[in-house]
């Protein structure tokens, strides 16, 4: 996912280190606790199934777990669920489900779609009492939505038929179809084919930086052309550069459209593409033609530009100096860096160099190898405390998103930002890895969902 200039910043190398390395610029840090185990207790209450279980069911299970869902069995009618209950119970008591990565120590978020400890304890209360289902009906599905506005709904240019198996990552230009320039303010995707379709990320390309895109689409005789992580081709060797920050979104399976925070938008200038990478998944079954959309909420203005800007260390992706070393259980490199010194450089001017900036949300990125990562400001004003953004404490690929916080974070000038990711490289026949494009590379990529300070 390379979306940055990295030529613009000039900053310091800082190494990668093993875990138990002694002597590094940056120690590693230690991962949050874990949650606690609400289920350890025995049952501690009558619980009613069609007041108290139906409802966490419908809202946080049923969005997946339905005909035609992501989730691979149905858990919509009530005899669904009293069937599955043993198994449900080990998803819910070990946190597994619904899928949310996020520590929920770290930050709060809006749309967290994870159980409180009340709604995982009523559900253990009912499976560990019988799993009574008496009196219950089934309920129709839950209504997709989730943007306020569907303004523009961008299907893929063409039908494609996945190819590669289990994973077939897979980048389709869409031109922007406005005439005047206006802000992306919320984004959805509606799925075709939602038991392939993975996950989608949206990005945004300036007119002056859509060639070598339009090139690799010309290239491949198949709709649309391969890329992993990021907009650029997998065939191109050389890391190309796509100037200003260009991700608008993340949308994983389960996930309702969101609307930006109010107020806040993504410019989109006449004569932009948008580039719509999907991440079919195969394990499902049988490869199908697949034509899904996505969903914009746009508007004329906006009170502040918003700006998904990457954080990295520019020697990780200029230099390959993200090295991963075969054999090692756990390799982790840090970075940190004053928050506030480029974000004039990747914001065109409109996030002030060396002053506040409020951040919205954050997004983590690494591939397939990872462990865990995250992402925080140090504060340095007295009393100096670390303010954690995201953490995610088991990476998993396939669930990757925009964190939008319930309440926006100021950096301040003098605030530095870190970012620490981890990863496991002790699989049989592992070879050294290092910063790529592809499969068989790796990443520790931050975004920060940004904008000028809100006005006093
Ligand atoms: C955002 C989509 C989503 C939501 C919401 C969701 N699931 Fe799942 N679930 C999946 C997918 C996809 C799988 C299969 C692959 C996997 O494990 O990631 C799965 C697998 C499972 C499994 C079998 C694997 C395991 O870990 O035990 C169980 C049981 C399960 N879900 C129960 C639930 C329950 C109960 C809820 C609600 C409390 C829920 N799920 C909510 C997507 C979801």
């Amino acid at each position: 996912m390379e979306a940055v200039n990295s030529s613009v910043w000039k900053w310091a190398w800082l190494g990668g280190c093993l875990a138990l390395t002694v002597g590094c610029a940056e120690r590693a840090r230690d991962p949050l606790p874990p949650p606690a185990d609400v289920c350890a207790d025995a049952p501690q209450t009558t619980v009613d199934f069609v007041t108290q279980v139906q409802p966490i069911l419908e809202t946080k299970c049923a969005t997946c777990h339905r005909p035609g869902g992501i989730g691979t069995f149905s858990l919509q009618s009530p005899e669904e669920a009293k069937a599955l209950a043993p198994t449900l119970r080990s998803a819910v008591c070990g946190r597994r489900m619904p899928p949310w990565p996020p520590s929920n120590q770290c930050n709060t978020y809006a749309h967290d779609r994870s159980l409180t400890d009340a709604q995982i304890v009523t559900l253990r209360d009912w499976i560990d009492s019988g799993a009574d289902i008496a009196g219950a009906v089934a309920h129709a599905p839950v209504a997709p939505g989730g943007l306020s506005r569907v303004d523009r709904e961008l299907p893929l240019p063409e039908p494609y038929q996945p190819t590669i198996t289990p994973d077939d990552y897979r980048c389709f230009l869409i031109d922007w179809p406005d005439t005047e320039e206006r802000f992306i303010t919320g984004f959805g995707v509606e799925p075709d084919q939602a038991a392939e379709v993975h996950h989608v990320i949206l990005f945004r390309i300036a007119p002056e930086n859509t060639a070598p895109l339009l090139q690799a689409d010309v290239d491949d005789p198949l709709p649309g052309y391969s890329c992993f992580g990021g907009p650029n081709p997998s065939t191109s060797k050389k890391i190309t550069t796509l100037g200003v920050p260009s991700m608008v979104g993340v949308w994983a399976p389960g996930a309702l459209g969101v609307d930006f925070p109010a107020g806040l938008g993504a410019r989109m200038k006449v004569g932009s593409k948008l580039v719509v990478q999907v991440h079919y998944n195969l394990a499902a079954g049988m490869p199908t033609v697949d034509r899904s959309k996505v969903l914009l909420k746009v508007d004329d203005t906006v009170e502040r530009e918003a700006f998904l800007i990457p954080f990295v260390d520019p020697n990780w992706v200029r230099s390959a100096k993200m090295n991963i070393a075969a054999g090692q259980k756990d390799v982790f490199h840090a970075f940190r860096h004053v928050g506030t010194d480029f974000t004039d450089k990747i914001s065109a001017g409109v996030l002030p160099r060396t002053s506040a900036f409020e951040v919205h949300g954050a997004v983590l990125h690494m591939h397939t190898r990872g462990t865990w990562a995250s992402l925080s400001v140090e504060r340095h004003a007295a009393p100096a405390a670390s303010q954690c953004l995201l953490e995610l404490p088991r990476w998993d690929f396939h669930w990757q998103g925009l964190y939008l916080f319930d309440h926006p974070q100021r950096v301040e000038a003098k605030d530095d930002l870190r970012l620490e990711c981890h990863w496991d490289n002790s699989a049989p026949g592992a070879t050294e890895l290092n910063w790529g494009e592809g499969t068989a590379d790796e990443m520790c990529l931050g975004f920060l969902l940004a904008t000028a300070p809100a006005p006093e």
